[in-house]
């Protein structure tokens, strides 16, 4: 039977097994989608031999994205300029790596906030929150879409001014408290860091307030639970567009799909539906 997999540690929470089992229902494939836990010290042997597990390949997570790059024979373009991976094949016996989570979070915007890339707000620029494995890939696709300012803003400068350093322009770094007109004239928002996420410290809180950012402006979190956090609450209060989070985690998905069992799948209303229940949401 052809299966794939997620690895990670701990995996218990990936919600990956419910999208790629209801693409496999979908397309009528006889195949199976399965979290595969490997602690640290097991991880190298098993991202070199899964194909000997009978995987065709499988999404890899925290904390083994980086050791993924590492470890494995070919790694796409994507994943070479982040030096993570979270998604693995094999192509002639080779076992290949790449890194979706870019593409994941454009083609959520792409989906829904569709004027997102204009000539105007690509101009206009981009303020990114956080500076961590999330902000990396979400930087390089803002460069990727040709985003002619991007501002890093996170609580521990240096992390922002190494991110900077990594991406060269049209980046800058900034502490929150140094926000000022120029930034909050920014066409889009993306919240990368933890605050407001369900059941951490910070889940009634938003990293930054909206006042004085452009009432056009994109408020983008891409935490999904709750799916609408603190942050896109205000922004909709504001009147504000805000995208939730969770179109990022669907089409991440669709490249690694395609690759193990060769249908390139749909994110439908439906898929979105099966996910919101698990979630508990009911919008
Ligand atoms: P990931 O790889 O998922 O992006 P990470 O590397 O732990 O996770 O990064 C989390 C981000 O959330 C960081 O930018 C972190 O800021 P610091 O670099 O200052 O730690 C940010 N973050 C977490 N808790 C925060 C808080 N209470 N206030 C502001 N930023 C916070």
């Amino acid at each position: 039977m052809a299966r794939a997999f997620v690895t990670g540690w701990p995996i218990g929470h990936s919600r990956s097994p419910l999208i790629h089992k209801h693409w496999l229902e979908m397309h009528g494939i006889e195949g199976d989608y399965l979290r595969h836990p490997s602690k640290v010290a097991d991880f190298e042997t098993f991202i070199q031999s899964f194909q000997q597990e009978g995987f065709l390949g499988g999404n890899v997570t925290l904390p083994h994205k980086e050791a993924a790059c590492a470890n494995i024979e070919k790694t796409d373009a994507t994943a070479k300029r982040l030096g993570a991976v979270n998604t693995v094949w094999v192509e002639n016996d080779t076992i290949i790596g790449g890194n979706t989570d870019g593409y994941g979070f454009t083609a959520n915007l792409d989906e829904f906030a569709a004027n997102w890339c204009d000539e105007s707000r690509l101009k206009r620029g981009a303020l990114v929150l956080g500076a961590g494995g999330a902000a990396r890939a979400i930087i390089d696709a803002l460069m990727q879409r040709g985003f002619q300012k991007i501002t890093i803003a996170n609580r521990t400068l240096p992390r922002a001014i190494e991110l900077r350093e990594m991406f060269g322009k049209p980046c800058c770094a900034i502490a929150y408290q140094d926000i000022k007109d120029a930034e909050r004239n920014a066409s889009i928002i993306v919240n990368t860091t933890s605050v407001g996420m369900a059941g951490s410290e910070q889940e009634n809180e938003t990293p930054l307030s909206l006042n004085g950012f452009a009432s056009d402006v994109i408020v983008n979190d891409i935490v999904y639970t709750p799916l609408i956090t603190p942050l896109l609450h205000e922004a909709k209060t504001r009147g504000m567009h805000a995208v939730d989070g969770l179109g990022m985690l669907l089409h991440q998905a669709v490249p690694g799909f395609e690759k193990w069992f060769g249908v390139r799948p749909e994110v439908t209303p439906e898929l979105r539906a099966v996910l919101l229940a698990d979630l508990g949401e009911t919008s």
